[in-house]
């Protein structure tokens, strides 16, 4: 196991009518005028927005609001955001809705206390101050409610970028598994579809001995494999809900990422259909995942072949590793196909003959000199071949 700091200090309060307490966990986080930031409309159409501003009003906290978060959020309404909050005087900005809400107020926060342009930080520049966030969160995915992570897409190129930083770890999050029950089958799965990418993309190490986080991994794996298709199947099993919400915390705070090198490559290749066709992020993994595992698989065929076993069930085979892997990772797709996502190119809306400039912004966009890192260096001719095998 590698060293490591590990540093997490958001505060959760998980369960039924917990966005009740919205208004008093801002006080007690030192808020004293609030942005609500939310999303399309879901969360006005549910009463949630109007819940939320009741709890405020009930621990006699003033706020104004911005709505009108797309999923992939983009830079303009970031910069929207952050000339209403210096106007405003905002201190504290409360995200109410999913990981794309969650990212445009961590954008919104590093932006208004920061003399220069918000993009500086998601073209690489580190986060080292922001405005306070707390999240009511609506959707089991992205693991934005306690992660250091937001993901912006710039509407000039319309590419997406990450930027990272302790200072946008929300300061507390809400998490309700009752507030997920709204949610289109389609956006249930293509969440459980992303926690299930966080878990892979931490398990493609190239960092031995490494059992506790190895084990951790698959657990919550074996969960999401459990629970995902029983929300498919009734929306509204509470349970079920809770456990993949929780799940897709431990997914992304990096409890199960710590002392290991992770890969993030099908991520990087993920973001740029995300950006290009506007599909959810979930999707876009569902299609990418497969085709990236089959690429890499023998850099480290031993372990697609532990997970293939321990996750997916499959039966070692010590002559012939690589049939074990390759069955784990065929398990894998299929049970992404059961759930509903899609498994190509075709059905997620992409286009072959965009792959050369799909590879371009991914490899050499925005300072990218010519490959992506990770589990494996990818270069251009390799991301060419890897979009190939999508269609
Ligand atoms: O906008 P509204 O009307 O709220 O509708 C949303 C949206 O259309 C809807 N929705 C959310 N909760 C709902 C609901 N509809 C009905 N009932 C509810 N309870 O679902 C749609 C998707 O919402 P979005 O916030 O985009 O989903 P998600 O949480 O999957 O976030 C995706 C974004 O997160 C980024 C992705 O790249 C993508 O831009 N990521 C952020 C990460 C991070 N910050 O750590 C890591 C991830 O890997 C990911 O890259
Ligand atoms: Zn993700």
């Amino acid at each position: 196991m590698e060293n490591f700091s590990f540093y997490s200090p958001t505060y959760f309060a998980f369960g039924k009518d917990s966005e009740k307490q919205a208004g008093s966990l801002i006080k007690q986080f030192g808020g004293s005028k609030v942005l609500i930031h939310y999303g399309g409309g879901s969360v006005v159409r549910s009463g949630l927005l109007d819940r939320v501003k009741q709890s405020l009003t009930d621990a006699g906290v003033p706020f104004v609001e911005l709505g009108g978060v797309k999923p992939n959020p983009r830079s303009g309404l970031v910069y929207e955001g952050i000339e209403l909050c210096k106007k405003e005087g905002v201190d504290f900005i409360l995200a109410v809705g999913g990981g794309s809400t969650i990212d445009s107020s961590k954008a919104i926060a590093a932006g208004v206390v920061y003399d220069g342009d918000f993009w500086d930080f998601y073209s690489g520049k580190p986060i080292t101050k922001a405005l306070p966030v707390g999240t009511v969160l609506t959707i089991a995915a992205a693991g934005s409610e306690g992660s250091p992570d937001s993901v912006i897409t710039k509407e000039e190129g319309m590419f997406k970028r990450g930027a990272s930083g302790n200072a946008i770890r929300p300061k507390f999050s809400i998490l309700n598994p009752a507030l997920t029950q709204t949610l289109p089958a389609y956006q249930t799965a293509a969440g459980a579809t992303d926690i299930m990418a966080h878990l892979y993309e931490r398990y493609l190490t190239n960092s031995k001995e490494v059992e506790v986080t190895d084990r951790l991994i698959e657990a919550l794996l074996l969960t999401m494999v459990h629970e995902t298709p029983r929300v498919i199947a009734d929306p509204n099993n509470y349970d079920a809900r809770a456990n993949i919400m929780w799940a897709g915390m431990m997914a992304h705070n990096n409890s199960c990422g710590v002392g290991r090198s992770q890969d993030w490559n099908s991520h990087n290749i993920e973001h740029e259909l995300s950006a290009l066709y506007d599909c959810a992020h979930g999707a876009g993994l569902a299609v990418t995942m497969p085709a990236v595992f089959r690429y890499v698989m023998n850099h480290d065929v031993m372990r697609f072949a532990q997970v293939a076993v321990r996750v997916w069930g499959c039966q070692m085979d010590f002559a012939h590793p690589e049939v074990t892997a390759l069955a784990g990772i065929n398990a894998f797709q299929n049970f992404l196909i059961s759930i509903g996502m899609p498994k190509n190119f075709e059905e997620l809306g992409a286009k072959e003959e965009d792959i050369p400039k799909l590879v371009e912004v991914l490899c050499r966009g925005d300072g990218r000199n010519g490959s992506i890192s990770g589990f494996v260096t990818l270069n251009e001719e390799d991301c060419t071949k890897i979009y190939q095998m999508m269609v």
